[in-house]
């Protein structure tokens, strides 16, 4: 099967996802039919402990859905998924919760996910009182601790999230998850929201907080640099599909789907080399609701030949560990 990666049953896997869609039902009207979004559709991978799976794809790719599903905060329409080596699709919600410490997710918007009327101590404490019932004192002693592994202060704990710059939101957003102690973390564009100067500390001290707190992280972003500064293995993604998945140098010296390609030669290189083609890439992304046939990138690929308008391509192992949907892979 495509989809079976040689790492299923390995003791390094923390996620296994095979098969994995997630269709949304649309209706432009009360009176019309229902669309379907297939914004996630049949992807499979597998994520290793203490190790960052880079997603990357253009806006509206699925990149967000596929996160969420991952986590259950959106229920799969098909697939299976499993967590450190439970199912987590066949757990109810009263189990799931088990779950849900161990696994948390950071997104785009640090000025949307903190509670405003809540000081730090709070936005943070909570969830130490849902899931390990501490008594107040040692709430307080964790809540200090992690705000000193995210390079806030004591100080801090009882501000609200307007006294703080986007930078420094999305640290408490940060130490609110760790302070849980997951094992996993989603990162949905950490740092798109914030200036670069800043995304560029703040990705830093995730890189530092992974190694000191042994996380295993799924990074989304559609910003390429991010994923060579932070990711080992690195998923492509175009319209709901995985097109291109491999150890991070597989993907950027060995690029093999023309939509990778193009992704990565949208962004010139800091000093100019010879290897960058200059290409970039054309058109905008489709909807979802009305997907192209054969290969759902021919319509914007440069190298589209008549197969391609006609067979849709199937996820192949390229070389051991390096996967891509194309009929005509590029040669590295
Ligand atoms: N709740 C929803 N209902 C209908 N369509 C949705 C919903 N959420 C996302 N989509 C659609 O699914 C596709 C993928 O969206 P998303 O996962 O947000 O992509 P990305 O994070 O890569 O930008 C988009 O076409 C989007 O419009
Ligand atoms: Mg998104």
């Amino acid at each position: 099967m495509q989809q079976e990666k040689p790492d299923r049953n390995n003791g390094d896997t923390l996620i296994q996802v095979d098969h994995l869609k997630k269709y949304f039902e649309i209706k432009k009207n009360f009176y019309s039919r229902p669309l379907q979004v297939k914004a996630v559709d049949d992807c499979g991978f597998a994520i290793r402990k203490n190790t960052v799976f880079g997603v990357v794809g253009e806006s509206g790719s699925g990149k967000t859905t596929l996160g969420r599903v991952i986590l259950r905060l959106i229920e799969a329409t098909g697939g299976s998924l499993v967590f450190d080596g439970t199912d987590l699709m066949s757990l109810s919600n009263q189990e799931l919760r088990l779950f849900r410490r161990r696994m948390q997710i950071i997104s785009q918007d640090p000025y949307n996910s903190l509670h405003p009327r809540k000081v730090v101590k709070k936005l943070i404490g909570e969830g130490l009182q849902i899931h390990f019932q501490l008594s107040s004192q040692e709430i307080d002693e964790r809540v200090k601790q992690i705000l000193t592994s995210v390079g806030l202060r004591e100080e801090h704990m009882y501000r609200y999230p307007h006294e703080f710059s986007g930078g420094q939101r999305q640290r408490i957003a940060i130490a609110r998850a760790l302070v849980l102690k997951p094992e996993f973390i989603v990162l949905d564009e950490p740092t798109s929201a914030l200036d670069v100067s800043v995304q560029a500390i703040i990705l830093k001290m995730l890189k530092e907080l992974k190694r000191d707190f042994a996380l295993t992280y799924m990074l989304i972003t559609h910003d390429l640099a991010v994923i060579d500064y932070m990711a080992d293995y690195v998923a492509v993604m175009y319209l709901g599909q995985l097109v291109e998945m491999g150890k991070k140098d597989d993907i950027f010296l060995k690029t093999a789907h023309p939509y990778a390609r193009l992704l990565i030669d949208s962004v010139p290189p800091p000093t100019p080399n010879k290897q960058w083609s200059g290409k970039v890439l054309s058109g905008e992304i489709p909807s979802p609701i009305h997907m192209p046939s054969g290969c759902r990138f021919h319509p914007r690929c440069p190298y589209a030949r008549e197969l391609c308008g006609s067979k849709e391509p199937e996820l192949v192992e390229l070389q051991p560990g390096h996967f891509v949907r194309c009929h005509f892979p590029l040669d590295a």
